[in-house]
């Protein structure tokens, strides 16, 4: 017998949201629970360099809270490809988890989501947002400067109604 081979959806809170480069057959707003977005990863493969790292975000637990992000449709045939292309895009320090993430429609999909956690040795935790701005404003790595993942994160957050006053203020400070 042939097992049926599902679609697989995947929740995108950082550049995944702005620049996902993947085969997806549709994309939706989505807002998970229970988790806040912090620019505590470091990143030595995309926004930085070994020794030089810039700062990405990651998702930290907190009971109250909120977090939107862009959540994907990817067909069946294509499921295998994205996960690979994915699993190497996030190897710098993140780990498959599964979400529960509801689209602006009310629709809930469990979603497939790149976590880093405190163990991964790129972490760099938590700073002074000041801190994290000059530190992105002197990061470049192979994906580009690091000033663009947080300008264009916050941007494409605004564009979909949604609120994140940590994102907000880092971009309000690089650009300044
Ligand atoms: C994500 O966007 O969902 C994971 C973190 C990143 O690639 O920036």
């Amino acid at each position: 017998m042939v097992r049926a081979v599902s679609a697989l959806w995947v929740f995108g809170y950082g550049s995944l949201v702005w620049r996902p480069a993947f085969d997806h057959q549709r994309c939706e707003p989505a807002k998970i629970q229970g988790w806040t977005r912090r620019f505590w990863q470091g990143s030595t493969d995309h926004r930085g360099v070994p020794g030089k790292p810039g700062r990405v975000v990651t998702l930290v637990p907190q009971a109250d809270a909120e977090c939107w992000g862009m959540v994907y449709e990817v067909a069946p045939s294509d499921r295998r490809a994205v996960l690979a292309n994915l699993d190497h895009r996030e190897k710098g320090g993140y780990a498959r988890h599964e979400v529960a993430a509801e689209l602006k429609t009310g629709e809930r999909v469990d979603a497939l989501v790149y976590l880093a956690t405190p163990d991964n040795e790129s972490y760099l935790g938590e700073a002074p947002l000041d801190a994290i701005a000059a530190q992105v404003r002197e990061s470049v790595g192979p994906s580009g400067p690091n000033i663009e993942y947080v300008v264009e994160l916050a941007r494409a957050l605004s564009a979909m109604g949604a609120s994140d006053p940590h994102v907000e203020a880092l971009a309000r400070l690089v650009q300044a």
